[in-house]
């Protein structure tokens, strides 16, 4: 593996913006097509959210400041209030998904921003693109500290696990789960290797972990969910590495469904486990994994594989798209402000 600097590591492009336009990787399309998009309203950002064209805690955040930027702009263009427009947006982007609080943290900067400045029109439309921009530039400043932060518990010739994608898809570039993964891979010329989760039913692990740790050049094996089990049990997995939609006060966290179920099995195979997210993750009104709304999607997710229909019509689905993974399990999670170890409770 090449060694690489900070600035020249690998890094994807999600979700930006650019002469004053908004742009993202449309990630449905994923690994075929690689397409970049333009949002130019309100309701197309709501759109690209909940189907997952942005997806991962920390890029639904960065969507939604540049998603409350649009109705700005629009509002400046046709002469409305932008002030109370910009609010609207706060509040239609927040029902787009419940679980990645990273998207209320960021709506809330923004309004705190519309709320404390006098200013309004165009220079009020500016101070949010301003913010939107900020959001972006800190989460990958942010990435970059878990990587370099998380790279330190890897050692040269770890094979790991992951599951979902909290790469650099899912943020403004780098990743949270993956980031100790660039980092110690091209940074610290570590050799390395990494199972993907495919991650039913979306499958995130299969169509944008491996393709980007292919595209970064650092060995992958995809394997269905189910194989996670016989992986460990065979003595291959030295760390398994997961990103987190939010982490309540209590340190329970809440992550791609299925993430608890490799939580368990990584305690009952003695694998250490850890959970790799920003700050902006860290939900303390959330007192516990309880107090998270785990976000529930169509029966056609299941139901059907492309146009194929995979299951008997009219059969009862459970399609929960996030649960919750205990703090007891967590080994240590990666921040940006540090590793925070548990220490075992007896
Ligand atoms: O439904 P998704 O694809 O948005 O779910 C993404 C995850 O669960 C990620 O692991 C999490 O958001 C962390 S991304 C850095």
């Amino acid at each position: 593996m090449s060694h690489a600097t900070e600035t020249t590591l690998f890094q994807i492009r999600t979700v930006w913006h650019e002469t004053g336009r908004v742009f993202l990787l449309d990630q449905t399309l994923l690994p075929t097509v690689e397409k970049v998009i333009e949002i130019e309203s309100v309701d197309a950002m709501w759109d690209a959210i909940k189907r997952l064209c942005v997806r991962g805690a920390p890029a639904i955040g960065v969507a939604a400041g540049y998603g409350v930027w649009i109705a700005a702009r629009q509002a400046l263009a046709s002469g409305e209030d932008v002030r109370a427009n910009a609010l609207k947006a706060c509040e239609r982007l927040a029902s787009s998904r419940p679980t990645a609080v990273n998207l209320f943290w960021a709506l809330d900067r923004i309004k705190i921003i519309i709320k404390d400045n006098n200013t309004s029109g165009a220079a009020l439309a500016n101070i949010i693109l301003l913010e939107a921009d900020a959001i972006r530039a800190e989460d990958l400043e942010s990435c970059k500290a878990i990587g370099r932060l998380g790279a330190a518990l890897i050692k040269n010739g770890d094979t790991l696990l992951t599951h979902c994608n909290a790469g650099a898809l899912a943020t403004s570039g780098f990743g949270t789960a993956l980031a100790p993964m660039f980092w110690a891979a091209h940074i610290e010329g570590k050799q390395i290797s990494v199972y993907a989760d495919e991650t039913r039913p979306l499958l995130q692990g299969a169509r944008l972990t491996a393709w980007e740790l292919q595209k970064a050049g650092i060995p992958v094996t995809l394997i269905c969910d189910s194989t996670a089990a016989s992986v460990m049990s065979a003595k291959k997995i030295d760390g398994i590495i997961v990103g987190a939609d939010r982490i309540a006060a209590n340190g329970d966290v809440a992550n791609k469904i299925g993430t608890y179920a490799l939580a368990v099995l990584a305690h009952h195979h003695n694998v250490p486990f850890y959970v790799a997210a920003p700050w902006s993750t860290v939900d303390i009104s959330s007192l516990t994994g309880a107090d998270i709304p785990i976000e529930e999607r169509t029966r056609e997710e299941i139901t059907l594989s492309g146009d194929n229909i995979i299951a008997p019509e009219g059969i009862a689905v459970f399609n929960p798209a996030f649960d919750v993974t205990p703090a007891r399990l967590v080994t240590a999670y990666i921040t940006d402000k540090g590793v925070f170890e548990r220490i075992s409770e007896s």
